[in-house]
């Protein structure tokens, strides 16, 4: 007998090793919402970022932030997009200047408090892939199917640099190298919810694979864990 209970996926893992790409694909074919934690983290670096008095990373600022932080995740024209308190900040959330800031902000306490409250929320009913760097670690340490996702630091920065290439940012592979390795060790290396595979998290390394390789091997044991459950996940379109 299968129930109608929806389960729990996180995917953790440093920036570049496919995570966005993979946690959409995967929420598509299950029929579940997909959670893109790091933006969260990406708008209030932005909203830090506009306070030119104390500076972004100043304690009393990010908390003033944190207090009247609403975001929302909405669908526009086939796309998803992000409000942070009511300003679609989309676009700017992906600025390199963002990326370094948002590894910033994000080891403060009041930040990791304010966005964690909201994503418990939002993932509590499952049915949900979450994507970030403390998802199975401490947001959702209950979730039933847990991936970290790994690639080689050069194989990661040159995807990010297609990436921002495609964007029409002007970098370099080596730039694009240098601050990801100093957002490693910053994300790495923070006393509060750091970088990590869960004890319980199965680990994939993506370097020498084709996301549909990635895609498929996560489904294979989603649907695995999902017969232990008695859990129906999807089921098989004609087009799949
Ligand atoms: O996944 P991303 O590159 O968009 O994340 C931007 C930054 O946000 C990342 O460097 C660290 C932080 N982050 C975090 O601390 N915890 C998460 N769950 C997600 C992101």
């Amino acid at each position: 007998m299968t129930s109608s209970k929806k389960l729990l996926i996180t995917i953790d893992g440093p920036a570049g090793a496919g995570k966005s790409t993979v946690s959409k694909l995967l929420a598509r074919k299950l029929g579940y919402i997909y959670l893109d934690t790091g933006a969260m983290y990406r708008a209030v670096a932005v909203l830090a970022r506009d306070n030119e008095h104390s500076g972004p990373l100043d304690e009393s600022t990010l908390e003033e932030i944190c207090l009247g932080l609403d975001l929302e995740f909405v669908q526009k024209d086939g796309k998803l997009r992000l409000l942070a308190n009511g300003r679609d900040v989309t676009e700017e959330i992906r600025q390199p200047e963002i990326s370094s800031l948002a590894s910033a902000v994000s080891a403060k306490a009041i930040v990791r408090e304010r966005l964690s409250g909201l994503q418990r929320k939002m993932g509590k009913a499952g049915g949900v892939v979450l994507e970030g760097r403390d998802m199975g670690t401490v947001v959702f340490p209950e979730a039933e199917v847990k991936f970290f996702l790994d690639a080689s630091p050069e194989v990661r920065s040159k995807r990010r640099f297609l990436e921002l290439e495609a964007e029409g940012e002007s970098t370099t592979v080596e730039e694009v190298h240098q601050l990801m390795l100093a957002r490693d060790r910053n994300d790495s290396n923070r006393q509060l919810a750091p970088l990590k595979p869960a004890e319980d998290a199965i680990l994939v390394d993506s370097t020498d694979l084709q996301i549909g390789e990635v895609v498929q091997l996560m489904l294979d044991h989603i649907e695995a864990v999902s017969k232990e459950h008695n859990v129906t996940t999807w089921k098989k379109r004609k087009t799949d």
